[in-house]
């Protein structure tokens, strides 16, 4: 495994500026939000790394195992010239397909993905066997997309990676909207590779999300040390506790940061001062929870064909193939 921790580069003024208007917009929501994608600084990127280690989290080892099974078909069925991964983490999946690819095929590849230091390691992995062109595109993953078109046209045929169970930090309309826009840029003949997390026993979904290890209630506060080193915050991270909890109605797991009393908080360049009560919880992540069916009619409502749909019965994860309708 490459290092997953990138050397450090400071974050621009303009990402700062975007990342303080979110946080000011964000917590002043009721109930109080912080989006999902401030998860992946360096460390952040680092500590999901560790879930993923975890014998708790079981989503990356599961959808390792059906890439590995199923591949050569993939490979064939689809022929890529052109890969897109949205949130390539590692990179560790993305090697794996194309490890598949026949050697004689010439493949590009571009990751989207928020996070510098995932970018800076799925680069590294992937570059290791010389015979990718690696374009890299640190933004969420509209802008990023849009990147990926401006960078020009694909030559041969284009495979777009979304796995991970990425989908599930989006809620419905959410996701809805970010399919349309991959559906957008693909041609007759491309395809788009899901991987999403299917719905399992409560007591297992949130040892998942709340490991007896702590490395995910570490991974949920350091969104506020974050805070606090980027845009001036003075939270005291030891005041907030980590929650998950399955909401059953909404399909979802959710991670909270508890307010564990009642405290002042200020974000000097968020322009914020917050009073939270003791109890009072800032909602930082959903990951949706899915049945194989509904993976499949989410993505017809965004316009495309179902072509394959392989399930890891053992961890209940499905990846679904789908092609522009
Ligand atoms: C980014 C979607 C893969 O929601 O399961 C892991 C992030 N959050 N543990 C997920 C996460 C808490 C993860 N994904």
């Amino acid at each position: 495994m490459p290092l997953s921790v990138a050397p450090r580069t400071a974050p621009s003024a303009s990402e700062i500026r975007q990342f303080a208007d979110d946080i000011a917009y964000y917590l002043a929501l009721s109930p109080r939000q912080l989006p999902s994608k401030y998860f992946y600084d360096a460390l952040g990127s680092a500590l999901f790394e560790a879930i993923c280690e975890l014998p708790w989290y079981r989503i990356t080892r599961a959808e390792q195992r059906l890439i590995e099974r199923h591949r050569r078909k993939l490979i064939e069925r689809v022929q890529p010239s052109t890969l897109v991964e949205l949130g390539p983490g590692s990179g560790a999946k993305l090697a794996t397909i194309l490890d598949a690819s026949p050697s004689w095929r010439h493949v590009s590849v571009h990751l989207v993905d928020v996070s510098a230091a995932a970018l800076a390691a799925a680069a590294r992995t992937l570059s290791d066997g010389g015979r990718v062109d690696v374009f890299t595109h640190q933004a969420p993953y509209e802008s990023g997309l849009a990147a990926v078109r401006r960078s020009g046209p694909a030559n041969g045929r284009t495979l777009t990676l979304f796995l991970g169970s990425n989908i599930g930090n989006f809620d419905p309309p959410g996701a809805h909207a970010l399919l349309r826009s991959i559906r957008g840029g693909l041609a007759p003949g491309d395809a788009l590779l899901v991987g999403a997390d299917l719905v399992k026993e409560e007591r297992k979904l949130l040892l998942a999300y709340d490991d007896p290890l702590g490395v995910t209630a570490a991974f949920n506060r350091n969104l506020l040390v974050r805070i606090n080193r980027e845009i001036g915050g003075d939270f005291d991270v030891a005041a907030f506790a980590h929650r998950a909890s399955w909401n059953a109605a909404a399909s979802r797991v959710e991670m909270h940061l508890v307010s564990t009393r009642a405290q002042r908080v200020r974000v000097s360049r968020a322009g914020l001062e917050i009073a939270f009560r003791e109890g009072e919880t800032v909602w930082t992540e959903s990951s949706y929870k899915y049945e194989p069916a509904c993976v499949v009619a989410m993505l017809e409502r965004a316009a495309f064909r179902p072509l394959e749909q392989w399930i890891d019965d053992e961890d209940r994860f499905a990846l679904t193939l789908v092609e522009p309708a």
